[in-house]
């Protein structure tokens, strides 16, 4: 190969070596770019405020407004939550929503169990699925007595 020959090969392939460099290099400083300016944008967030006590906790009345084998539904957002009453000291709290379809439930007084309506689902005091479709146990909320009040803990 004749020194001519070397040189013009080099000069066709340079450009696309340089080419090449150029747009790799444009790449990186992109993305280190939209690193940099990732890092900035969460210091300069501020940060999420915790949820309020209040917004956490939420007041269903006095104790003695619920009488033992009772339940009382609570309306909280969306999801109802009840609040069964099961001895004199012991309080559950559980979905109101049925885990199958999401329909609300009913407390049945007699039997002791939250009925679904929809799809004849049943549930114990614990939320544990007694008959029907639903397919897990409904959600349980801590329950708190104080100073003769009752708290549910979200
Ligand atoms: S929605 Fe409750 S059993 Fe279907």
């Amino acid at each position: 190969m004749s020194e001519d020959s070397v040189e013009k090969r080099l000069d066709e392939i340079s450009p696309r070596r340089r080419k090449l460099l150029t747009w790799l290099t444009g790449g990186f400083l992109s993305l280190w770019g939209l690193g940099f300016a990732w890092v900035v944008a969460a210091f300069v967030k501020p940060p999420r405020s915790p949820r309020s006590l209040a917004e956490r906790v939420l007041k269903i009345g006095p104790i003695d407004s619920l009488p033992i084998g009772k339940a009382q539904l609570v309306r909280h957002g969306r999801d109802p939550i009840f609040v069964i009453r099961t001895d004199e000291e012991t309080m559950v709290g559980l979905s109101g929503v049925c885990s199958h379809l999401h329909c609300v439930l009913n407390w049945d007084d007699q039997q002791q169990v939250l009925d679904c309506p929809c799809h004849e689902g049943a549930f114990d005091v614990n939320g544990n699925v007694l008959k029907g479709p639903p397919p897990r146990p409904l959600k349980r909320f801590r329950v708190e007595t104080r100073l003769g009040q009752i708290y549910v803990h979200l």
